[in-house]
């Protein structure tokens, strides 16, 4: 009790309040997301994520030694596929030679070490920017997943150390889980999106991939952010079908649901800061309402806090030059 506690003590230099400091960053906590596109020494910047690009594979190879210099082992892939390429059925998905096959594949031979998430969904095949096959309007559920599967095992194939489903299919882990047992690929491991919601703020990551719905919104599979337990019965029954890591995203309107899941469950947590994340610090610093790197590594460290071991965003390189 005040005066024989005064917490303001342990604050009065900066020595001292790094010494008593409960989480900090480390390149090691950080995926880094990369859009590839094809074509040769291409960096196509996407408007609404000022500062971020799309890259052909060539420069994938170029980024990747980069962040792996930095000490960033991890990168999260996702390809931005061409329009006379989409179907309804993610055909191109199971491409062995497809845009996201080929660069895991480059990834792989010229720096094997990195560990290569590849996104497991259809939403960058779909002709209905939708993350599963469509009929009448609906998402098909038990259909999508068979596709899925057979994407995540062509992934495994290529290199892929780990595959991200991000659809919010019921069902997928398993489906994935069995297929990669079945063909022996029993070390791919699977990230999920146990718990992902429907959010406002993938909007830039759509224009990054050109990858709007067409009809509707996908709020029949993600879900609703005004739930809480129910991610929790998400997250579990991920958990339950065969996830090694589970992904929650947002990362800032879900802090509680990361303390939860910390706390409930033992398999490491995963959380994505996405892209309109990024885009509303990138924004905010722009009209010079908020400190760039002050704010990015606030936004980061109470994700941390709350619980995440892995973070994905779209800072982790500035992240890094900052605290390195
Ligand atoms: C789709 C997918 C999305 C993101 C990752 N995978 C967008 C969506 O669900 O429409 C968003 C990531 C971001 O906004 O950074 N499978």
């Amino acid at each position: 009790m005040f005066p024989l506690n005064r917490n303001r003590r342990l604050r009065n230099k900066e020595s001292l309040r790094n010494l008593i400091r409960e989480h900090r960053l480390h390149p090691h906590d950080f995926i880094a997301p990369l859009f590839i596109t094809e074509g040769k020494n291409k960096k196509t910047p996407i408007e609404s994520m000022p500062g971020y690009y799309r890259l052909s594979i060539d420069n994938i190879k170029k980024e990747v030694k980069s962040l792996w210099s930095l000490g960033i082992q991890s990168v999260l892939l996702f390809p931005k596929v061409d329009d006379k390429l989409k179907d309804n059925l993610g055909k191109e998905a199971l491409n062995p030679h497809g845009l996201i096959q080929k660069t895991i594949k480059e990834i792989k031979n010229s720096c094997p070490d990195i560990t290569i998430i590849s996104d497991v969904a259809l939403d960058p095949y779909s002709i209905h920017g939708h993350d599963g096959i469509i009929k009448e309007n609906k998402i098909l559920n038990d259909e999508t997943n068979k596709v899925l599967a057979e994407m995540a095992l062509s992934h495994a194939k290529s290199g892929a150390d780990i595959v991200a489903p991000s659809d919010m299919m019921d069902g997928r882990v398993l489906s994935i889980r069995t297929v990669l047992e079945q063909n022996n690929f029993l070390e791919t491991g699977i990230m999920s999106y146990g718990a992902k919601f429907a959010s406002s703020l993938y909007g830039p990551f759509r224009d990054a991939l050109d990858s709007k719905p067409g009809f509707g919104d996908k709020k029949t599979y993600q879900m609703d952010f005004s739930n809480f337990k129910e991610s929790i019965s998400e997250i579990k029954a991920d958990i339950d079908e065969g996830a090694d890591i589970i992904m929650i995203k947002p990362g800032i309107t879900n802090l509680d649901i990361i303390n939860e899941a910390k706390n409930t469950f033992n398999v490491p947590i995963a959380v994505y800061q996405v892209s309109g994340e990024y885009s509303m610090i990138k924004a905010g610093v722009k009209m010079g309402y908020v400190n760039h790197n002050e704010f990015l590594i606030e936004s980061l460290t109470v994700i941390k806090r709350a619980g995440a071991n892995i973070i994905a965003t779209y800072f982790a390189k500035e992240a890094v030059e900052l605290i390195s």
